[in-house]
């Protein structure tokens, strides 16, 4: 299995907002962005493994500032960490009022896919190759976002 960069997996997919997305103020619904931020991460996940993934972990999304209907929604998915079977996708959000000719960078999450066989069992994937000193970082910083995972799962099982 040969090793893989970020950028040979990365996903960017535009979605309008729609009257359908939106709640009662005309702003996008929470849950229609989290699946969006599932959609795109697991297409740079499966882009990367060469296989079906499963979510299964998506870390705490903050949402900072309303994004209204009409505006367009830019999720920009890159892979950060990758173990023996699993790979933590970074999603990056930002909403453009093409009216006003304005982009604005909105949410960040981090989500946790596995790699997984025709029987749903974990299966490898391919190593990441750090080409920048920032994807070098983001690595080390999605390790401690890891351990912290993992943690939590355990104290779940406790
Ligand atoms: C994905 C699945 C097959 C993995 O099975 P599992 O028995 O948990 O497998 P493992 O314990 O061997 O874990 C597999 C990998 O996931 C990682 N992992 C498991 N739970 C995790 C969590 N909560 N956060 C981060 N990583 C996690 C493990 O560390 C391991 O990583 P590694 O191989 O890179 O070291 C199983 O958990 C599953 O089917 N989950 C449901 C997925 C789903 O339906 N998602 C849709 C959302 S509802």
């Amino acid at each position: 299995m040969n090793a893989k960069s970020p950028k040979e997996s990365m996903i960017e997919m535009n979605e309008l907002v729609l009257p359908n997305d939106t709640n009662l103020l005309g702003n996008l619904l929470g849950g229609t962005l989290l699946h969006w931020v599932d959609i795109v991460g697991a297409m740079a996940a499966q882009k990367h493994a060469n296989s079906v993934v499963a979510t299964v972990c998506m870390d705490s999304v903050d949402f900072r500032e309303p994004v209204h209907m009409g505006e367009i929604v830019t999720l920009k998915a890159r892979v950060t960490w990758v173990g023996r079977t699993s790979m933590e996708v970074i999603v990056e959000v930002f909403a453009e009022d093409y009216l006003k000719g304005r982009k604005r960078f909105t949410n960040k999450a981090y989500v946790t896919y596995v790699s997984v066989d025709e029987n749903g069992k974990p299966r490898e994937v391919p190593g990441l190759i750090l080409e920048t000193e920032e994807q070098k970082r983001e690595f080390a910083e999605a390790e401690k976002r890891r351990a912290e995972r993992l943690s939590r799962r355990q104290s779940r099982q406790d």
